[in-house]
């Protein structure tokens, strides 16, 4: 076992921004229940609320696991709860204050069941600040742990059912790759596998390098292995993940890298498989021609370019011009000419002019996104761009994103306008909660679809008539 001494027991951004060259294990039998947990969960509930993105998903399919292999039951009502923990979202500042509001609410909870657990885990555990704040104002908390120790739940667990204190355990250094925890898929036809974890870019506005640690991949045969599993259980759609999966394998000693991942994943056979997210960076051609070569990668692609100003992307840190990023954008569409590419974009940087701010505009209406995720910026403390000077009037700032967003929805129709009439393959993922007469689904391109069909079908790739474009989805019709 390693000396995990030098990880705190709190965390700090400091320690956390250091990339140390210590060797990252790949370790498959670091999970245990303590002998005097085992079953401590039966007659029990949990309930976790998970906030952010896709890595957070996943991270509670773990603890859910956990979890359940402790005897609890899941419990969509936190109400009746036994062990509530919320897992948190750092990336932007209303993500943080939505999770305020919610330990609020816990606090009441808690006066009716004083034996209630309360945890709060996932990225704000990882600062400083937050910790902060909560020992201050919201002791009630029972438990907070971070994203580097989720496999030490039980363990945590015990003791913040034997203390009187708050148990804080928040490693700030990673810790190594650790497999077989379990695992409960809140999905039984759609799977998260991560790929890698961390991320070494440090975009100069970012938190998830301090709250995600560095770059650490998992070994090519467990990730396949997973894959093969899925597939056998009857899975259609696996999405690989990763903070930025470009980069998985380059922390290995062997020839790993995300071309050959994805070449060897579509391999297995597995019905759909997609990734993100993807840095513009290191998109390397050989992967764009694995995306092509086979049936079973989606043709869509996440790639976020934040800025269309050069200078701008400069102060963000994002090692690419807006030349570089449109010659990558050409690329890909040449090479997978009817391929779904979408992005995310920040606006009012700091100091970000109005020039600056429509040249995203105008890169915006040369690449007309089938989608785009906008975002106002959001400060965050510690990172380098939180330190920088801003002339921009938050107003203004909103007015920018509204405008950008008008131009969103418009690319947004034209992109799915382009299906109309056609005949496309649609993993169906339930009853709409919209209309009970409606089933829900993606195309392979990722866009949203709603249409009648036969309800025996749900978890299967059917064949559905395109009817209707609309904005934010497609309606159809299912051809049996
Ligand atoms: N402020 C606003 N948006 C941010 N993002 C990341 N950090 C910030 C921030 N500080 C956005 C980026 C990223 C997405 C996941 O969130 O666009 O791609
Ligand atoms: Fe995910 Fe980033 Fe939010 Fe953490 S901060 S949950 S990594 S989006």
């Amino acid at each position: 076992m390693k000396d995990y001494s030098q990880y705190f027991k709190g965390p700090n951004l400091q320690e956390a921004k250091k990339r140390s060259h210590q060797q990252v294990d790949h370790l498959d039998d670091v999970f245990e229940i303590p002998a005097d947990m085992v079953n401590v969960g039966r007659g029990k509930k949990y309930y976790i609320h998970t906030y952010g993105c896709q890595a957070n998903e996943r991270d509670s399919e773990t603890l859910a696991g956990i979890l359940e292999m402790l005897g609890y039951d899941q419990s969509d009502d936190i109400k009746e709860a036994d062990v509530i923990l919320l897992n948190t979202c750092a990336i932007r500042e209303n993500a943080e204050e939505k999770v305020f509001g919610k330990v609020g609410y816990v606090k009441n909870l808690k006066k009716n069941n004083p034996d209630l657990i309360f945890g709060l885990c996932g990225c704000m555990a990882q600062e400083e600040v937050v910790i902060q704040r909560i020992l201050e104002k919201h002791p009630h908390i029972d438990l907070i742990f971070g994203t580097h120790n989720i496999h030490r739940l039980p363990q945590l667990l015990k003791e913040a059912m034997y203390s009187k204190e708050m148990v804080v355990e928040v490693w700030s250094k990673e810790g190594d790759v650790i497999e077989n925890t379990p695992v409960t898929r809140a999905n039984h036809h759609k799977a998260w596998v991560n790929i890698m974890y961390g991320c070494n870019k440090f975009c100069t506005y970012c938190i998830v390098p301090y709250t995600r640690g560095k770059e650490r991949s998992r070994l090519m045969s467990d990730i396949v292995k997973e894959v093969e599993d899925l597939k056998e259980q009857g899975y259609q759609e696996i999405t690989l993940l990763g903070q930025n999966v470009n980069s998985y394998g380059k922390d290995l000693d062997d020839q790993s890298s995300f071309a050959l991942l994805l070449e060897t994943v579509a391999k297995t056979g597995i019905s759909r498989i997609r990734f993100t997210t993807s840095h513009p960076w290191d998109f390397s051609k050989d992967m764009i021609e694995v995306i092509a070569k086979y049936d079973n990668i989606m043709p869509a692609i996440h790639l976020p370019v934040q800025s269309g100003n050069s200078n701008v992307l400069k102060l963000m840190g994002r090692r690419y011009t807006r030349e570089q990023y449109l010659d990558l954008f050409h690329t890909i569409k040449e090479i997978i000419p009817d391929c779904t590419i979408t992005t995310d974009i920040i606006v009012g940087f700091p100091n970000e002019t109005e020039e600056q701010f429509e040249d995203t505009l105008s890169l915006y209406r040369e690449c007309e996104y089938d989608l785009a995720y906008t975002f106002i910026y959001s400060p965050r403390e510690g990172t380098p761009a939180a330190k920088m000077k801003d002339n921009v009037p938050f107003e203004e700032k909103q007015q920018r994103l509204e405008r950008l967003n008008e131009i969103v929805r418009e690319k947004a129709l034209k992109q799915n306008q382009r299906f109309y009439n056609q005949v496309v393959d649609v993993l169906v993922d339930g009853v709409s909660k919209k209309d009970e007469n409606m089933l829900t689904g993606y195309t392979a391109h990722q866009k949203l679809i709603n249409f009648k069909g036969r309800k025996e079908d749900i978890g299967q790739i059917v064949k559905v008539k395109v009817t209707e474009a609309k904005t934010w989805a497609l309606k159809g019709e299912q051809i049996v």
